[in-house]
């Protein structure tokens, strides 16, 4: 493949490829899809059997480093990671800076870009004890970030990491704890959200990750590169989707409840009318996270006593669209996110912090990437092509003859 790329450019055409449709921008070892099949594996394991089994921060180890730890790795590496949940003092500044309604997603991005004003040291991409550092750094600051990014929104004082916590428990406090109030971890929450962060932790080379390794195929550094993934996360086609889901089934909700009209306005293309939570460029049928998310959904609203008439209306609006031609002739199955903005909301979470639950989940997945990229003999600066479409060339007419 590579080998032909070179050939074909040096003939001089280009592959048009709007979206990237149909082009493999490099390979990688990391997580494999088959999406006709609805196959997702990380590192060759089944998506399934992690969610069953394992803990986010191993998924995390895994994605990484490429093996699941030994018990000693995996102590060694949540050691390490409890070692820098903290924040210079400096840092926690910035979020005076915003505006306290702020959408926390750039906050979260400009939180993280300044990391690397605060660890100026350790930013050479080729040195390996400073890659492991900024990823350590990274994995354990970004909670903190998130959670202050949050109590900035609603106008809490900041609560200090408790490194006696395990990552998400820690991240559960510091977001919905107070200070000098004891906060009592619900083990189901903790739970739900860990399952939540091992089905998002990575998906190959979607919106987020392609441009986590373009901006790292220039070198810069790794807190420059995640940061740029935030942003391209941001948007409500990728994972700011979780959020639109939610916003669409109360305008459904609002609207007194007709799913049946509702599908139709999609039908008929409505201007910014979609079924958010519903297709994908790869699955071409059902994602397996959506099949595991919506057990849990249902296990976990019940769990924590939670009715939630939004949950009717989205199971209606599925049943709806999975027998609807529309739908079926376009391969359009529920998404990852589908249910995720459901779960959130039942744990406490307010709609517009959505995406940065989906950016936790996703970091160790984008670091995965940056790193395997640095690595990668074969990298070179991202560079796509264009075709043209502009004037022929003319000249330049004065402006006083315009
Ligand atoms: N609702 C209605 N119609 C849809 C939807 C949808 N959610 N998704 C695709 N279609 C239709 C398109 O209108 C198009 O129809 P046409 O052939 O008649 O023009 C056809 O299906 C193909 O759609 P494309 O937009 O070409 O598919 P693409 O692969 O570019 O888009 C995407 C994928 C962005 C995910 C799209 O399905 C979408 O917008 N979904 C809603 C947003 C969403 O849930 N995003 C989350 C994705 S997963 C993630 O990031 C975690």
């Amino acid at each position: 493949g590579i080998e032909l790329g070179k050939l074909l450019a040096s003939t001089g055409y280009i592959t048009y490829d709007p979206g990237f449709v149909n082009t493999g921008s490099t390979s990688s070892a990391i997580t494999y899809i088959d999406g006709d099949a609805g196959i997702l594996r990380y590192r060759g394991y089944p998506i399934e059997q992690l969610a069953q089994n394992s803990t986010f921060i191993e998924v995390s180890y895994l994605l990484i480093y490429g093996e699941l730890p030994t018990p000693s790795q995996l102590e060694d590496f949540t050691q390490k990671i409890n070692r820098h949940t903290l924040l210079h003092e400096d840092l926690k500044r910035f979020f005076d800076g915003f505006p306290r309604d702020a959408h926390p997603m750039p906050v979260l991005s400009s939180a993280v870009s300044a990391l690397s004003t605060f660890y100026q040291d350790a930013l050479n991409p080729f040195d390996e004890p400073n890659v492991e550092l900024s990823t350590v750094r990274l994995l354990a600051k970004v909670p903190t970030l998130a959670a202050y990014a949050y109590k900035k929104s609603i106008g809490q004082p900041f609560l200090y990491p408790d490194n006696s916590l395990g990552l998400v428990e820690n991240f559960l406090r510091m977001t919905f704890g107070l200070p000098a109030e004891p906060y009592e971890i619900d083990p189901d929450v903790a739970k739900a959200l860990d399952l939540l962060f091992i089905l998002h932790a990575d998906h190959e080379q979607n919106c987020s990750t392609s441009t986590v390794r373009l901006v790292g195929s220039s070198e810069a550094n790794l807190f420059a590169s995640i940061s740029a993934g935030i942003m391209a996360l941001f948007g409500p086609l990728h994972g700011g989707a979780n959020s639109a889901v939610l916003e669409m089934l109360q305008g459904i909700k609002a609207d007194g409840g007709d799913v049946a009209h509702f599908v139709n306005r999609v039908k008929n293309k409505e201007k910014g009318v979609r079924l958010m939570g519903f297709g994908h460029r790869v699955y071409k049928n059902y994602d397996p996270r959506a099949k595991i998310i919506k057990t849990t959904a249902d296990q976990i609203l019940a769990k924590i006593g939670v009715s939630d008439q939004l949950l009717d209306i989205a199971k209606e609006l599925e049943e709806t669209a999975l027998s609807d031609d529309y739908f079926i002739e376009r391969k359009l199955y529920p998404n990852v996110d589908f249910y995720t903005g459901l779960i959130y909301r039942a744990l406490g979470f307010p709609t517009k912090f959505f995406t940065v639950l989906f950016a936790l989940g996703r970091l160790p997945g984008w670091i995965a990437h940056w790193r395997e990229m640095i690595q990668d003999p074969q990298t070179k600066i991202g560079r796509p092509r264009q075709i043209y479409t502009g004037e022929k060339a003319r000249d330049y007419v004065a402006i006083s003859e315009r």
